[in-house]
């Protein structure tokens, strides 16, 4: 539907996410990135999602990681052989029918490429780029009626070569730090707290990131700080994320947000937390 020949090769300044993603920093990554330390060892993502700050530091060493394994397969598969993945793409037609089979295909059935296109492809042309699944880990977002295209060839080159260097894991994030020492970096950016409950519009897994994960994660940055490893967090700005993170920075940062269904953009303010002085 959308064959690779077509593709107008624009220039890039670097790596871009390769979905669209809920909670995506792409818009505000310059604001993010400008209030990190300026020097550090590894670099440490325990939430990736499509890796916006990630693809922008490009920092040398790096351990990145998400709980969504069908998303970190996606990056595991474009590492490995993007063009593989795009072969697999450029089959994939974009209509009701073919989004409703492609979305029937049970993913754990796939080898790694196929995996992967699956899950770009669902993204791509799901309603609004949604990634939800039930209770069995089922996707079940609807068609979304968009022209647009998969992948952009350029891009995934510079994602595969951006990935090369990187340890890319599929686990919790407190599992993920293995390894943390004295001068590395860890930039937590949780599925956002909301006031009232968790939203299952932005349900990334199987699992809600509920109140007691938010503990967990307060918790985990309280270790890290004892040890004198950096971090900062993003939340939203709320009562209980404020009491929560209380005795660290809390820095504003404004974003311009699709905020509800109906699609209305409006500013507004979320935190970054760290544990560190921001120049
Ligand atoms: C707000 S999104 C991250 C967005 C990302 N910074 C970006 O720019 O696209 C939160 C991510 O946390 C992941 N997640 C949810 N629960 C998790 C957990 N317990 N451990 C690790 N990752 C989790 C979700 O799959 C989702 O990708």
């Amino acid at each position: 539907m959308f064959p690779e020949m077509s593709q107008k090769i624009e220039p890039l300044s670097g790596p871009k996410p390769f979905i669209k993603w809920v909670g995506g920093k792409h818009s505000i990554v310059n604001e993010l990135t400008s209030c990190f330390p300026k020097d550090f060892g590894t670099y440490f993502e325990p939430f990736l999602g499509g890796g916006s700050v990630f693809f922008k530091l490009q920092h040398q060493q790096a351990i990145i990681s998400d709980e969504n394994q069908w998303l970190i397969d996606a990056y595991l598969a474009l590492k490995s052989d993007w063009k593989l993945v795009a072969g697999h793409l450029d089959k994939m037609i974009n209509t009701d029918q073919e989004f409703l089979r492609i979305r029937s295909v049970n993913p754990w059935t796939l080898d790694l490429y196929e995996r992967a296109a699956q899950f770009i492809y669902l993204n791509k042309t799901c309603f609004r780029g949604l990634f939800r699944v039930n209770q069995k880990g089922q996707f079940n977002v609807p068609y979304g009626v968009y022209d647009r295209r998969y992948y952009d060839a350029q891009n995934f080159e510079a994602i595969s070569l951006a990935l090369s260097q990187a340890e890319i894991k599929s686990c919790d994030f407190e599992l993920s730090l293995y390894g943390v020492s004295g001068d590395d970096f860890v930039y937590f950016d949780p599925p956002y707290y909301k006031l009232g409950g968790y939203s299952n519009f932005n349900r990334y897994t199987s699992q809600q990131f509920r109140e007691k994960d938010h503990f967990r994660l307060a918790a985990l940055c309280r270790e890290l700080d004892a040890k004198g490893i950096r971090w900062a967090v993003s939340n939203s700005d709320t009562g209980f994320i404020r009491q929560l993170f209380s005795g660290f920075q809390i820095h504003l940062i404004s974003a311009r947000r699709e905020i509800n269904l109906n699609s209305h953009n409006r500013d507004v303010v979320e935190l970054l937390i760290t544990n560190y002085n921001v120049s």
